[in-house]
């Protein structure tokens, strides 16, 4: 029987249920970037998905997929609907999809009961119900009622208690998808068995975000790098002064603590060397490279400089397991980009050399496409928030409730 491991569980696959002629209600993450005419700027996470989704439909399965898009916070806001996606998806999959204006009730119903064999149908943003939020366990049964076997596929979801990742397994025969397992996989390994020396790439805004894979960080890995703005309140804990940059000033004390635990672990900890510092942030003209470590005041920090870079490339390049999430700068604005691409690029030269790479969700994706290397990386995770969690060794709600294999 196919199974996957996730931390030491075995869950079961979709591949072992009955699937030809079945109802399969998929819950998938298309929650994807638009621009402003509409158009989906990225549509990594519905490739993601295919693998289940035509997997299915070799199968002869009727195939319900249900998603959210946004926050529309429990009400219908056609901003957030997922009509949109119906083309690309069919592009991909080179094959019609089609759409129901709700994910419950009559409408659902009559796009079911349409379906045949190897047809997919996609249902309308379950975030337009507040019960799927809320955990509604008579909205995951409504759910369920339209379909013989659940799929969990969502990577990206499943640190979220929802009524589509919770509630509709108590009412069907129930399994994980491809995209589950393969993310389940790459991410336990890194947890239960990376090779060693293990390196871990955290930046972005705030430290608050990140507290809790920060910590498990240090009890994981052997070398971790904080840049991003993160990095400045390190530096603080660690005496400098950081000028204008970004500050938490509650959490300096937080950062002490994880310096002094990573020493006494042997764990090091690296933080940048020198900055790329402006005055103002929207005038990239009037900028410097710092000469050090600290910021003067009336400075803000917007990328790192290349003493850091320097410093972090044979870091790179020596690691066996790279983590990486988060940008090492303001890198949506070109000029304070480099050091993430320069990053961006090294994680890659490092994966060709036999490193696994793995890119964990968000803003370290898209730079990773920016910089023109993500099919150079090991694995790219679909999911942001899951991917942080499950490192953390946090349960995941969407994964807990699934049998075991
Ligand atoms: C994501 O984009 O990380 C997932 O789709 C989850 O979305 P959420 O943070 O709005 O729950």
């Amino acid at each position: 029987m196919s199974s996957v491991v996730e931390v030491g569980i075995r869950k079961k696959s979709f591949t072992s249920l009955t699937l030809t002629n079945q109802r399969v209600l998929v819950r998938v993450d298309f929650n994807v970037p638009f621009d402003k005419e509409g158009r989906i700027t990225d549509d990594a996470r519905l490739r993601a998905h295919l693998p289940t989704i035509e997997y299915l439909i070799k199968k002869k399965a009727k195939i319900i997929l249900i998603a959210h898009l946004g926050r529309p916070k429990g009400q219908v806001n056609l901003k957030y609907s997922l009509k949109p996606v119906v083309q690309p998806l069919s592009q991909l999959l080179k094959t019609q999809v089609s759409f129901a204006e709700d994910c419950i009730g009559p409408k659902a119903y009559e796009g079911v009961a349409k379906l045949k064999a190897g047809e997919v149908l996609l249902l309308e943003n379950l975030r337009f119900h507040a019960e799927e939020e809320s955990n509604n366990p008579i909205f995951g049964k409504e759910m369920a009622s339209l379909a013989d076997v659940f799929v969990q596929d969502a990577f990206g979801a499943v640190h979220r208690a929802h009524a589509s990742t919770t509630q509709i397994p108590a009412h069907l025969p129930t399994a994980c998808g491809f995209l589950l397992e393969k993310e389940l996989n790459y991410l336990g390994k890194l947890k239960s068995s990376p090779v060693r020396p293990y390196l871990a790439l955290l930046g972005g805004a705030k430290v608050s975000d990140k507290i809790g894979v920060v910590e498990a960080f240090v009890d994981q890995v052997d070398v971790l790098f904080i840049g991003g703005a993160m990095a400045y309140t390190f530096l603080k804990a660690e005496g400098f002064d950081v000028g204008d940059s970004r500050l938490e000033p509650d959490l300096v004390d937080f950062c002490k603590e994880v310096v002094e635990k990573a020493k006494s672990k042997n764990v090091r900890i690296v933080l940048p060397s020198d900055h790329l510092v402006v005055k103002d942030i929207e005038n990239p003209a009037e900028s410097m490279i710092t000469p050090g470590v600290a910021i003067e005041s009336g400075w803000k920090g917007v990328d790192v400089g290349p003493k850091t870079i320097d410093v972090l490339k044979p870091l790179i390049l020596s690691a066996k397991t790279i983590f990486w999430n988060g940008p090492a700068g303001i890198f949506e604005m070109a000029p304070y980009a480099h050091g993430t691409m320069e990053m961006a690029k090294t994680v890659a030269q490092a994966a060709k050399l036999g490193a696994t790479a793995v890119v964990g969700g968000g803003d370290s994706v898209a730079a990773v496409n920016k910089a023109g290397v993500a099919n150079q990386m090991t694995y790219i995770s679909t999911g942001g928030g899951a991917s942080m969690e499950f490192l953390e060794g946090k349960d995941l709600p969407g994964v807990k409730v699934l049998p075991e294999a």
